[in-house]
């Protein structure tokens, strides 16, 4: 009989535009204050991409990281999988654009659409291609430039947002599995409190829709905050149950850094201390699907992390989409 196939963590890579934009630049652009924002989310600043530098050219970055810290060449990725609801085009896909900067050409590439939650989707279906013998080595990015899809006059989400990217090396292995669990959920019935409504088909590019900044965030965020905590919590949970480990097995607890109070609650709720969950909210803001692998890259660069460790990683967002995994690094 066959050995079931394993995945192993090769690397991790991650890239953040140059630019920073401090709360107090922020009290410039709208009614607001570095107390208001520190208090209320956590975040002191966040990074901001070039007007000519697109998703794909974060992906790229921190992708030539991931590939130099898993020690292979791109010849040997089979996939890429791109992470993102801030896309370069509608289409081709971002993975597209950045497969042609990898200069992969013929390696099969897609995007994968599930707001904060899209690197545990991600990890899942690499997880998946992996075991079932289709693809051995694949190229998963969370990446995001939600700054141009941010209304800049709107104080409610402009100080949330921010851009960058992550990248990771998972291949095929006979020795090793290093992803213990994933769990996922999602519920579209509330697709209408955390949502981009113009430029789709339900809503097509108007002269209207621009006037009326439709192709911004639009958020309901104590309705968010307030269903991100159990969703997040049930998540964790099932994964831990999942992956057979017990809380005190975990090294380190990495969640979705939306709002510093949403990471306390779970982390409470959870019966985590605040020494084991990865925080660097202050200096990225929310980063959407590059939240959760850019937190590892660091915690793992910091020397947070070190290999053999088991860290879990949990998220939440738009769709609603939430998902949690156990992994070893
Ligand atoms: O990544 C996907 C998941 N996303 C999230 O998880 C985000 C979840 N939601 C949140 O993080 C929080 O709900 C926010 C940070 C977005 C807002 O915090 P809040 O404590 O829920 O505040 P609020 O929206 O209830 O607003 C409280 C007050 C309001 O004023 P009034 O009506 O009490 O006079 C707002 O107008 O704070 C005001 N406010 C601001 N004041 C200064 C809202 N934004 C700002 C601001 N600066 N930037």
């Amino acid at each position: 009989m066959n050995k079931k196939i394993g995945v192993k963590i090769l690397g991790t890579g991650s890239y953040f535009p140059e630019k920073i934009l401090t709360n107090s630049d922020l009290e410039k652009i709208v009614d607001t204050s570095d107390e208001w924002i520190s208090t209320r989310t956590g975040i002191k600043e966040r990074r901001i991409s070039k007007k000519n530098e697109p998703t794909s050219e974060l992906a790229f970055k921190a992708s030539i990281e991931a590939l130099k810290a898993a020690n292979i060449s791109p010849e040997q990725i089979d996939l890429i999988l791109v992470a993102t609801i801030t896309p370069d085009m509608l289409f081709p896909s971002t993975a597209c654009f950045l497969q042609k900067k990898l200069k992969l050409i013929s390696v099969p590439a897609f995007d994968l659409s599930a707001a904060c939650s899209g690197f545990i989707y991600g990890i899942s279906t690499a997880k998946a291609f992996i075991e079932s013998g289709l693809y051995k080595t694949i190229l998963l990015i969370g990446a995001e430039e939600l700054s141009k899809i941010t209304d800049w006059t709107d104080r409610n989400t402009c100080v949330l947002f921010g851009d960058g990217a992550g990248a990771m090396v998972l291949s095929a292995s006979q020795e090793n599995d290093d992803v213990l669990s994933v769990f996922l959920g999602a519920d579209g019935s509330y697709s209408d409190l955390l949502f981009l409504p113009a430029g789709g088909t339900v809503c097509p590019v108007t002269e209207s829709t621009v006037n009326e900044k439709l192709h911004t965030i639009k958020m309901q965020g104590k309705e968010v905050f307030r269903a991100a905590v159990p969703k997040m919590v049930l998540a964790a949970e099932k994964a831990l149950e999942l992956s057979c480990k017990k809380l005190k097995d975990i090294k380190l607890f990495i969640p979705h850094q939306a709002n510093m109070r949403i990471i306390e609650a779970v982390a409470k709720k959870m019966g985590i201390s605040m020494d084991r969950v990865f925080v660097n909210i202050y200096k990225t803001g929310n980063i959407s699907s590059a939240t959760t692998i850019t937190a590892l890259d660091e915690a793992i660069k910091t020397g947070k992390l070190q290999k053999g460790d088991i860290v879990e990683l949990v998220a939440f967002g738009g769709g609603f989409t939430w998902g949690a995994t156990v992994i070893r690094i």
